[in-house]
């Protein structure tokens, strides 16, 4: 059975490694929205990888072309989000993502996080402090952030991205 659009953007936010890039793939199968990894279409744009973008340009550089990326997304357009996890703790960018769509928090717990990221040399802010006490610092800094800023929380704990991508949704139709 082929689900209802939602007929709104969908942006998934929520701690490295919480899931986002699997959930927007299954909400790209089961609703057919339009996928969009930020971090990718950032590394496309610029040319070179996340990791070498924060070594040779800076954070705050990297920082400003997320701004700048959400808002040249164009508001209900059926496109799934997968945002980087400091895309939050700006206010320019959830003015931008609210008036563009609905926001969904993925959270799971620093141990999930730890098994996810573990392996991956991808993400220059974890480089060298895999272990969970960083991880729970991290996550409980940007906690407030992710709060504020999220219409729907979802856990993605011990769950499947089919169970979760079909929470989000049935969720979302509620809602219009
Ligand atoms: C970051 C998360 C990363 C990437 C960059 C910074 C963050 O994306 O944008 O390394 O500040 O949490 P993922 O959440 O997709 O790993």
């Amino acid at each position: 059975m082929e689900r209802q659009k939602t007929n709104t953007n969908i942006f998934l936010i929520g701690f490295m490694g919480a899931g986002k890039s699997t959930v927007s793939r299954a909400l790209k199968s089961i609703l057919g929205m339009r996928r969009i990894e930020m971090d990718r279409a950032i590394e496309e744009q610029e040319g070179i990888s996340i990791s070498r973008i924060f070594a040779e340009k800076g954070e705050e550089y990297f920082r400003r072309k997320e701004t700048e990326f959400l808002c040249s997304l164009p508001a209900g357009e059926n496109l799934v989000v997968s945002c980087g996890g400091g895309v939050p703790m700006r206010p320019a960018n959830v003015q931008a993502m609210r008036e563009r769509g609905a926001i969904v928090w993925l959270t799971a717990c620093p141990e999930t996080i730890l098994k996810r990221v573990g392996k991956s040399h991808n993400r220059p802010l974890l480089e060298g402090h895999k272990n969970i006490d960083y991880i729970r610092k991290m996550m409980d800094e940007r906690k407030p952030f992710y709060t504020d800023a999220a219409d729907l929380i979802v856990s993605t704990d011990d769950r499947t991205a089919a169970q979760i991508a079909r929470e989000i949704t049935d969720h979302l139709q509620r809602r219009v």
